[in-house]
């Protein structure tokens, strides 16, 4: 039997013969396309190239693409599990020639592919080709060989293939395989075309044209091939089946899900088994590719297809969560062709059981208010759009889901009553939000969210998309138009864009459309609206334009580096300083981090060593960093840090990093464990090193720690580096030594300092520095009065001191002059003072040289004039006070 993995590489490896780059599948999430949900198709990813807008360094590739068809216009998810071959996943094979090869060889190809190397019968197949195309009929007749009659001319949009509305298109030649008899059906174009007996299994398009907005249609400059074959399809056929899922691949997931349900794969379980096998791929891939479940945009979608497969497990009488044990029956099938899947298999299945737990909270009772609706209301009738909306609202059920579970007893939901219960829902919340002080405004985004919904963000995995403009606000008013110069903010579908947030702050990079080019400076968010604050560089821009959306990635890179390293500090404070640190407030700028947290007192210089030391070792253990969505309680059960205070909502991202012996989370071992919405290295090690600036005081009971990270650290220990070079120049030291060398000038310094002081004292004692030495008896007490310059107020005590015990006996006054300053200071021995006071003769000294006051005690008293040219007076003056 050929396997579908067979078949795969028997595709792949032709094509690479026939000198085809093979090429990796793009990601489910589409980069290049502003309205695309998933990727659909093989010639997602080569767009640009058809149109020439990109060259790559190949002309022929060739691929297995990973497609989901489920929201937006390609929705197939109503139809699974109960038709033969509608999947929300599966692989398209193509191969493609960028203006190479044209439809002889791709017919070429086609046909030695499928009749030589998988063998397929030539007298099972049938062609179709465009009504008008003559070139295509005539190189299959030679090619194949094929009569008139098994060469189907169609004049349908079924064989003219557009991407979307726009883009690059063409007419395509399809090749159908006749099941046979046994099947009901008639070939293309025939009424019962839509039978199960001829399938097709190939469609080339030959890429020829453009469509633009304006509905005008103009010839490509190169021609090109785009192929698509699905291989879902083939395998049935080649495998004698024409039921997709009776194909090894997915008989394998269908057995797995019996087998952990202990229940027959072709019992009354039949479909439940389908949904589930069709639905693990859908959920597992998406999660792979970085999509997690959220309440709107890509998100919902995934959220929608995991709950629907949940029911069908719970149909099944699954007691425990089911889908994620199905995860390694998956990867063992597709993990090879796919790494993507076993790279990510812990987090698809976590993923999977954390939701599966949780919507089996609230499915019981759900499936219960839904059986008792349906009692109360006579058979046939419609489900009221209110139940379905209180199934949505309180018990998680997506409307699809609840449409699946009427499906099978025959009943319908009425939507409109649906659209209006939440319609209502929405008004009200609006009505109960008080605002931030910017009412008017918050008006404007309210109504951009009511007719736009959430916009997506996609900066979790990529810097750059495109996205579609929904609205532009230029001083604060809707316009449909910005012209250059303009400052606006623009919204968009979706965007690589952070919308400031939880400290990190708002992203800033380019928006380009075909006529114009934003410079964006920030991001904001109000009411899940990311609001780009831009202005236009060039050109006009328009509402409803697609646009290239790239954020500057040396900054982002710094700002990720930056919020990582402070979920490793937040840790590090905790295990050097005690459970106690808790977040108070962070900043994840460009150029730095700032982190605040609760401690009293300021961190020692080994604390503060020992955090330092502890965040780059982890920076260079290079752990992955890992991202989970869980409810706030499950995160705290698991030890996750949350901010005190925070209002979080029903789920929650975990962000994870580290490996520690005695770390948290559900194995023990995650070294940092923190709530956070912000945007992470990949590799702890991205972060390259980490610096303190040091630690200060916030506010009371809040430290404050600045840092840097990477190259802003290097910077700084650079920069650092360069001081100490030319300190330990000036000093003629080595830089080694400058500590040293510092502390002996130190020494040197006090030494000297005390020196002069010694050696002024020893001037003033000696009257060197006298200028007017006045000695004598005054009234029985022996009176001596000098000026001393070059001295300072800060001398003159010890000097008093000194003189005073020279004399015995007996009152001195000293007035100093050194750099403008004039100080007065007086001393009276103690045998005098019960009659003197020092202090009267400061006060009557100073009050000659325009001082003012004075003060001290009866023995030793000071003061400070302005002008020493009093000095004669003032000694005169104090002379009276003895007198007196
Ligand atoms: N783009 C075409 C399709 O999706 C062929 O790959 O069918």
């Amino acid at each position: 039997m050929r396997t579908l993995n067979d078949i795969r590489s028997t595709f792949l490896g032709y094509f690479e013969k026939q000198g085809h780059a093979v090429v990796d599948s793009s990601p489910l999430v589409p980069r290049n396309d502003p309205t695309l949900m998933f990727a659909n198709s093989g010639m997602v990813q080569f767009k640009n190239l058809f149109t020439g807008v990109e060259t790559r360094d190949y002309q022929r590739a060739t691929t297995a693409q990973k497609c989901v068809r489920a929201g937006g216009k390609h929705n197939d998810l109503d139809n699974v599990g109960y038709t033969a071959r509608h999947h929300t996943f599966f692989e398209m094979l193509g191969n493609f020639s960028f203006g190479d090869y044209f439809k002889a060889d791709a017919i070429a190809f086609a046909w030695e592919l499928i009749t030589k190397d998988f063998g397929i019968p030539k007298d099972k197949l049938y062609v179709t080709v465009y009504h008008t195309d003559d070139e295509a009929a005539e190189i299959w007749k030679k090619v194949a060989g094929l009569s008139d009659d098994r060469i189907i001319r169609i004049g349908t949009s079924d064989n003219f293939w557009m991407m979307g509305p726009t883009g690059p298109c063409g007419p395509c030649t399809e090749i159908f395989y006749d099941h046979g008899e046994a099947f009901w059906g008639g070939p293309p174009g025939s009424p019962e075309e839509d039978g199960d007996r001829f399938i097709e299994i190939w469609n080339i398009v030959f890429m020829q044209n453009e469509q633009f907005e304006d509905g005008s249609m103009t010839p490509l400059d190169m021609q090109s091939i785009d192929t698509g074959m699905g291989i879902e399809r083939v395998a049935a056929l080649m495998q004698g089946t024409n039921d997709n899922y009776a194909t090894d691949l997915m008989r394998n997931l269908i057995e797995a899900s019996a087998h952990a349900t202990s229940t027959d794969p072709d019992g009354p379980g039949k479909t439940h088994h389908r949904v589930i096998a069709d639905h693990l791929r859908s959920t597992s891939f998406l999660i792979a590719d970085g999509v997690m479940p959220s309440k709107d945009g890509r998100g919902y979608v995934l959220r929608r297809i995991m709950r629907r497969a949940m029911r069908h497990a719970h149909l099944l009488g699954a007691q425990d969560p089911l889908m994620h044990r199905l995860v390694p029956a998956l990867v063992q099938q597709m993990g090879a062709a796919y790494p993507e899947l076993g790279q990510a298999q812990a987090l698809i299945e976590e993923t999977l059981r954390a939701e599966e737990t949780r919507f089996r909270t609230t499915l019981d009772r759900g499936l219960k208010l839904l059986d008792d609706a349906l009692d109360d209301l006579p058979a046939d009738a419609a489900l009221p759009g209110e139940t379905a909306f209180k199934l949505y609202d309180t018990f998680g059920f997506p409307l699809d889901l609840t449409q699946d579970a009427l499906r099978e007893k025959g009943r319908d939901v009425d939507t409109d009553g649906f659209d209006q219960a939440m319609a209502a829902q929405k008004a009200t919340a609006r009505a109960a939000w008080s605002g931030t002080g910017e009412t008017a405004d918050a008006q404007l985004w309210f109504d951009i969210a009511d007719a736009h919904g959430a916009t997506d963000f996609l900066g979790y995995d990529t810097e750059q998309a495109e996205g579609q403009i929904l609205a532009l606000v230029k001083d604060g008013a809707s316009v449909q138009e910005a012209t250059a110069g303009d400052e606006v903010m623009v919204v968009l579908n979706q965007t690589p864009f952070y919308a400031e947030s939880g400290g990190q702050v708002g992203d800033s990079g380019s928006i380009k459309t075909d006529t114009g080019v934003l410079d964006v400076t920030d991001c904001k968010k109000q009411a899940d609206v990311f609001i780009h604050i831009a202005k236009l560089r060039d050109g006009t821009i328009s509402v409803g334009q697609g646009a290239e959306l790239s954020v500057d990635h040396q900054r982002r890179s710094t700002i990720r580096a930056n919020h990582s390293a402070t979920h490793l500090l937040h840790e590090a404070l905790r295990n050097a300083l005690g459970e106690h640190v808790a977040q108070r407030g962070s900043l994840n700028a460009p150029d730095r981090l700032r982190f605040d947290f609760s401690h009293n007192a300021a961190l020692t210089a080994a604390e503060l060593r020992k955090v330092e030391r502890q965040v780059n070792d982890f920076i260079r253990q290079n752990t992955t960093v890992e991202t989970r969505i869980m409810t706030p309680d499950d995160a705290r059960a698991i030890g996750a840090q949350a901010l005190f205070g925070e209002k979080y909502g029903d789920e929650v991202r975990v962000v994870s990093m580290g490996r520690a012996d005695t770390g948290k989370g559900a194995d023990g071992q995650t070294y940092s464990l923190e709530l956070c919405g912000g945007t992470h290295v990949r590799q702890t090690g991205d972060i390259g090193m980490f610096v303190t600036l040091g630690d200060s005081a916030s506010s009371a009971g809040v430290r404050r720690i600045e840092a840097l990270t990477g190259d802003a650290a290097l910077a700084y220990l650079s920069e650092q580096d360069a001081r100490l070079t030319q300190v330990a120049g000036q000093l003629k030291a080595q830089p080694a030594d400058v500590a040293d060398r510092v502390k002996a000038l130190m020494d040197e310094r006090k030494t000297l300092q005390n020196e002069v002081a010694q050696l002024r004292k020893d001037l003033a004692m000696s009257g060197g520095a006298a200028a007017s030495p006045a000695v004598g008896d005054v009234n029985g007490t022996s009176f001596q009065a000098q000026v001393l310059q070059g001295v300072t107020g800060k001398d003159l005590p010890s000097i008093i001191d000194e003189m005073k015990a020279q004399m015995g006996s007996g009152a001195v006054l000293l007035i100093a002059e050194s750099g403008g300053k004039v100080a007065v200071a007086a001393g009276v021995t103690a045998d005098k003072t019960a009659t003197l006071s020092a202090v009267d003769l400061v006060k009557a000294a100073v009050a000659e040289m325009g001082g003012k006051g004075g003060g001290g005690r009866p023995d030793m008293a000071q003061g400070g004039a302005k002008d020493v040219a009093g000095a004669d007076a003032a000694i005169a003056a104090a002379r009276k006070v003895l007198e007196a």
